[in-house]
């Protein structure tokens, strides 16, 4: 029986994945198939109990079920704990992996794809939701000078700095005391794009030939990005983590590493 994958999410049909994954597989010669599914907003465990009956090896998830799916697994990896969401599901037997790769998917973008050293660079995480926890961790692993957080809501980004405190140098920054720094990346983990806001940043805090990441992609050139580009930063969305992602999570199922820079200039282009 061909193995069978999946991205799990509500909605799921604008999801890009199945064409990537279908990329991998051709890429690496993997007899494997890789669907859309979309669960019912009541009903994640019992869409993912029903795949894996019919065969279901492996899963991606996608909004907004990633704390479902966190719960749903069995044994989560250091990553998943760290980002307190699970984006990739591995069934073995009656074990579930939960793993997060989103956060290694940006770091290998920005080092192997853009080639912008981590190391010793001065970051600021834009957001304090899900997807700003689930990068912090992979960011600490490239040894950067230092990773600020600055949130909306301010609590919510000390939150995080106290969680990894331990780990390296991280701190929370009111957005409004941003203006007496300067950042060599600043990466949007904000929701603020899908309803085309920016987050309230100063602009002197962006340096000149800076990276400018937004996590989002397919939605053209953000509010972040115009702004970042119009400071004289390098402006880029997350496609290129939306397939490192994947081809992570595709190491994790499939036990190999497809590569992904054909495909990143293919989509780019398209
Ligand atoms: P996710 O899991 O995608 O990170 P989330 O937990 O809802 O989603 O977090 C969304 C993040 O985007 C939060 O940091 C939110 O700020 P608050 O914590 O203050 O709510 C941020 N955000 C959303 N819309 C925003 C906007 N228009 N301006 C600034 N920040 C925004």
């Amino acid at each position: 029986m061909t193995d069978r994958y999946a991205i799990i999410g509500h909605p799921v049909a604008h999801s890009k994945s199945p064409e990537i994954h279908a990329w991998f597989a051709k890429e690496t010669g993997q007899n494997m198939v890789y669907e859309r599914l979309l669960a019912p907003l009541d009903d994640f465990s019992g869409t993912v109990d029903r795949f894996r009956a019919g065969g279901g090896r492996g899963a991606n998830v996608t909004l907004p079920f990633k704390l479902e799916a966190f719960a749903y697994a069995s044994e989560l990896t250091l990553r998943a704990r760290q980002a307190g969401a699970v984006n990739t599901l591995k069934f073995e037997g009656g074990t579930v992996v939960g793993d997060n790769t989103d956060g290694i998917g940006l770091y290998r973008d920005i080092l192997d794809n853009l080639h912008i050293p981590l190391k010793g660079a001065r970051i600021l995480v834009l957001g304090a939701g899900g997807a700003a926890r689930g990068v912090i961790g992979p960011l600490l692993d490239g040894d950067p000078a230092q990773i600020a957080i600055a949130n909306r809501t301010p609590a919510r980004a000390e939150e995080i700095a106290r969680q990894f405190a331990h780990a390296g140098t991280v701190r929370a920054i009111a957005l409004a005391d941003l203006a007496a720094f300067q950042f060599d990346i600043v990466i949007n983990a904000t929701s603020a794009s899908i309803g085309n806001g920016l987050p309230a940043l100063p602009p002197s805090c962006v340096r000149p030939g800076a990276l400018a990441y937004e996590m989002m992609y397919g939605k053209g050139e953000t509010p972040f990005m115009q702004f970042a580009t119009r400071e004289g930063a390098r402006s880029i969305d997350g496609l290129g983590m939306l397939i490192e992602q994947a081809a992570e999570a595709f190491l994790l199922w499939r036990g190999l590493r497809p590569t992904t820079s054909s495909l990143l200039h293919k989509m780019r282009g398209a």
